[in-house]
C-alpha cells in the first residue's frame, strides 16, 4: 500500500475499492480515507455479489468498534476477506472469540508474552533480531523486505520451540494465509490459496503436537507445550483450540511485524534527516519504532459484526451489519495526530492503534516491540544510509499494509561516527522533539521534520523537494 499526504483537491470516497486487494498493490487508500474521515465517517460499500460492509475511519469510531465486544462481535470473522463467510473457529481462536471466553483463553498466553514471563525470553528475542540483520556490502541491492520478513519467523519460531529448519515454509504458508490474494504467494485462485495455507499449517501444528505427546522436549521456550498444558478457565485447551491458537501466534507474528520493518525504512529514506536524528541519539529508537508502526500500520483494518444498532459519527450502524474498522486511517486522524502526515520520530501526541484497541488488543505488542527496537538498534549502530535502489512491490491485501519487494543499499557506519549504542528500552515512551533538538543540536527544521527526499516510490517527477511525497506534509498537516 502506497502512503500519500491527501491533496487539496477533493476526493470522492467511493472512487477508492476499499475491500479489492489489488487496490492497495497498485493504489493508495490514504486520500480516500482522509475524504471519508472529513465527510463520510460511515461509508457503506456494496459489492457486486451483493454482500455489504460499513467503513469507520476516525480514531474514536475504529476504537469503539475494535473496542467494545457487546455492541461490535469478533465470532462472525474478523478479517474482511471474510465477509459473508463467516468463522469456523468462533469460541475456540482468541482472535475469533468474545469475552468472556475470550479472557479465559488469553489470560494464560498473556502471562508467558508480557512483563515477566517475556523477562525469561528478553535476550533470546534480541538475539534473533539482531541476528536477522545481515546487509550486504556497501553499493549491493539488499531486498529488505525478505530480510524482514526472516524477523518474526526467528523470534517467533524461537518462543514457540519450533525447529528453526521449519523457517522458510511456515513464512510461505503463514504469507499465504494473510494474503492470499497477492501474486506472491497465490496458488490458482485465493480460495485455494487460503485452503492450502490452513491446511499445511493445521497439519504442522497437529504434528508439532503430536511429537510433543510423544515426550519431545524443546531445549528453550515452547509455547506450544505451554498452550498443552496451561488450564484456560477451569480446564486444559482441547487439542483443536492449541492448534488454533499456535496457528493464529504465528500468523499474527508472521504478517505484521516485516512490513512494520519495511514501511518505517521507506519513511526513513524519504526522511533521511530523521535517520540522522535517531543516529546521532540512538535513545530515539523507541520513538522511531513507535512512530514507525504509526505510520505504516501494517495490521490496516479488521471486522467486526453490529450486535445491536449502534451510533456512530455519520449515523447509526444496525445489527447484523458487517463494520470494517480501519486502522490505517484512525491513525492519521487530525483530530488526534498534530500533523498526521509527517513522519517524525520525536512526536510526542503518538496514540497510535497499530496494535489495536480494547479486548483484543495485540497480544504479541511487547514481542513486535522487543523485536522492532532491537532490530532498528542494530541498523542504528551499523548503517549510516539507507537508500532507495529500485521500485518497490506492495502487497495485495485489504488487511496487511505490505511490502514484499524493497531494494535498497546501504552505507555501512564508519566506526569513527558519532554512534553510541544504548541498550534501547522496548516500549519507552517517544521522547518530545524538544529533548531531541536539544540532543542533537539540529538546526535544519527541514531536514529534521522530513521533506527532503523523494518518495521511495516516485510518481512525482522534478524537484523532490517540492513534491508532495508520500511522508513530509508540504501543507503542514
Ligand atoms: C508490528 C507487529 C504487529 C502488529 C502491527 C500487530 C497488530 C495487531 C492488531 C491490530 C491486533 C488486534 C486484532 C483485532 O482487534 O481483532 C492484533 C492481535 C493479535 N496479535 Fe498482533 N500485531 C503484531 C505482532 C504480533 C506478534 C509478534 C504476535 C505473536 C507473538 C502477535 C499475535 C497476535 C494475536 C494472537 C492477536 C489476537 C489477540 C486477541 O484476540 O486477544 N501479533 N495484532
Amino acid at each position: 500500500m502506497r502512503i500519500s499526504v491527501p491533496g487539496p483537491e477533493p476526493v470522492d470516497p467511493a472512487a477508492f475499492d476499499l475491500f479489492d486487494p489489488e487496490s492497495y498493490a497498485t493504489g493508495d487508500p490514504h486520500p480516500a480515507w482522509a475524504a471519508m474521515r472529513a465527510h463520510a465517517p460511515l461509508h457503506r460499500q456494496e459489492l457486486p455479489d451483493g454482500r455489504e460492509f460499513v467503513s469507520v475511519t476516525r480514531h474514536a469510531d475504529v476504537c469503539r468498534v475494535l473496542g467494545s465486544h457487546r455492541e461490535f462481535t469478533s465470532e462472525r470473522g474478523s478479517l474482511l476477506q471474510q465477509l459473508g463467510q463467516g468463522e469456523a473457529a468462533a469460541g475456540k481462536m482468541l482472535v475469533a472469540t468474545d469475552p468472556p471466553r475470550h479472557g479465559e483463553l488469553r489470560r494464560p498466553l498473556n502471562r508467558m508474552l508480557t512483563g515477566k514471563g517475556l523477562d525469561a525470553s528478553r535476550e533470546l528475542v534480541r538475539e534473533a533480531a539482531r541476528a536477522v540483520f545481515r546487509p550486504p556490502a556497501d553499493g549491493e541491492v539488499w531486498d529488505l523486505a525478505a530480510c524482514a520478513a526472516e524477523l518474526p519467523m526467528a523470534v517467533a519460531g524461537a518462543l514457540m520451540g519450533l525447529p528453526p529448519g521449519d523457517g522458510p515454509r511456515l513464512l510461505k504458508w503463514t504469507g499465504m494465509a494473510a494474503a492470499p490474494q497477492d501474486p506472491a504467494f497465490r496458488v490458482h485462485s485465493a480460495k485455494a490459496t487460503l485452503a492450502i495455507a490452513h491446511h499445511e499449517l493445521f497439519t504442522y501444528f497437529s504434528e508439532q503436537v503430536r511429537v510433543r505427546e510423544n515426550g519431545f522436549r524443546a531445549e528453550g521456550p515452547d509455547l506450544v507445550r505451554y498452550l498443552m498444558e496451561v488450564p484456560a478457565g477451569d480446564a486444559p485447551l482441547s487439542r483443536e483450540e492449541v492448534i488454533l491458537n499456535c496457528y493464529s501466534l504465528l500468523l499474527g507474528a508472521n504478517a505484521t511485524t516485516p512490513h512494520t520493518v519495511s514501511g518505517t525504512v521507506m519513511a526513513l529514506m524519504e526522511n533521511p534527516g530523521q535517520y540522522r536524528l535517531v543516529r546521532a541519539d540512538p535513545s530515539l529508537v523507541p520513538g522511531l519504532v513507535e512512530e514507525g508502526l504509526r505510520w505504516t500500520s501494517a495490521a490496516g483494518s479488521f471486522l467486526r459484526h453490529a450486535v445491536t444498532d449502534v451510533e456512530l459519527s455519520g449515523g447509526t450502524v444496525r445489527a447484523g451489519e458487517a463494520v470494517a474498522a480501519w486502522v490505517g486511517s484512525a491513525n492519521r486522524d487530525e483530530r488526534v495526530f498534530t500533523r498526521p502526515y509527517r513522519f517524525d520520530v520525536t512526536r510526542s501526541d503518538n496514540r497510535h492503534i497499530a496494535f489495536g484497541f480494547g479486548p483484543h488488543y495485540c497480544l504479541g505488542a511487547a514481542v513486535a516491540r522487543l523485536t522492532l527496537n532491537a532490530f532498528f538498534a542494530e541498523a542504528v549502530e551499523r548503517v549510516e544510509e539507507f537508500e532507495p535502489a529500485g521500485e518497490p512491490v506492495h502487497l495485495a491485501s485489504n488487511f496487511i499494509a505490505g511490502i514484499t519487494r524493497l531494494p535498497v543499499r546501504v552505507r555501512s557506519s564508519s566506526r569513527a561516527a558519532p554512534v553510541r549504542r544504548t541498550a534501547a528500552p522496548p516500549t519507552g515512551a517517544p521522547p518530545t522533539e524538544a529533548r531531541a533538538a536539544a540532543v542533537t543540536g539540529e538546526s535544519d527544521e527541514g531536514e529534521r521534520h522530513g521533506v527532503d527526499r523523494a518518495p521511495t516510490d516516485r510518481r512525482t517527477a522534478g524537484d523532490p523537494r517540492h513534491s508532495p511525497g508520500r511522508s513530509g506534509d508540504p501543507a503542514g498537516r
